[in-house]
């Protein structure tokens, strides 16, 4: 076989968002921060383990969607090395580099049922990340640590 035939062909996409240069085995959070699950009817490509510059990497190509606020902040969290590419059209119309989150205001909620943001007055929760990776949090409000498995169940 030669290099090309061997190239594993992930289809470009017509427009939408193509998240590149996720970390190996992210995709599946990745799905589930986007929403995507079984009734999702639009075309979305996932490749996970994939062969780049810098080792193996996730891509995930979803068709007709651009990304919310709290969907990017999330990814801040679990891809701070990922593009955001917004396609248009067939070409790369803009493209973003995830940015790793420091904080979190209004995207989890703080697992401490006495924490005053689970409170009656409506406070909003705000996280401190303590670690990258493992991705532990910290809440602003009560200092309750938050680990990975406890994010995620909240995506
Ligand atoms: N892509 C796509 N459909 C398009 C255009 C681009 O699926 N119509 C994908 C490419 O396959 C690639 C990503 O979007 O995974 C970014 O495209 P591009 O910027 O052209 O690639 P690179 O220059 O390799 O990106 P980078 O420098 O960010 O690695
Ligand atoms: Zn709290």
């Amino acid at each position: 076989m030669n290099t090309e035939e061997k190239l594993l062909k992930i289809d470009k996409i017509k427009s939408g968002t193509v998240i590149d240069h996720l970390p190996a085995g992210s995709a599946p959070t990745v799905l589930k921060i986007l929403g995507i699950g079984s009734n999702w009817e639009s075309t979305v490509a996932v490749a996970m383990n994939v062969a780049s510059k810098k080792g193996k990497k996730d891509i995930v190509k979803v068709e007709g969607r651009v990304l919310k606020k709290e969907e990017t902040d999330k990814l801040g969290l679990i891809a701070n090395k990922a593009t955001i590419n917004i396609i248009e059209d067939y070409t790369v119309k803009e493209k973003h580099h995830v940015s790793p989150a420091k904080e979190l205001a209004g995207v989890l909620k703080c697992m401490n049922p006495k924490c005053v943001t689970n409170g009656k007055e409506p406070i909003v929760a705000r996280f401190i990340v303590e670690n990258e990776d493992p991705l532990t949090l910290r809440c602003a409000y009560c200092e309750r640590i938050m680990e990975k498995e406890l994010i995620e169940e909240q995506f």
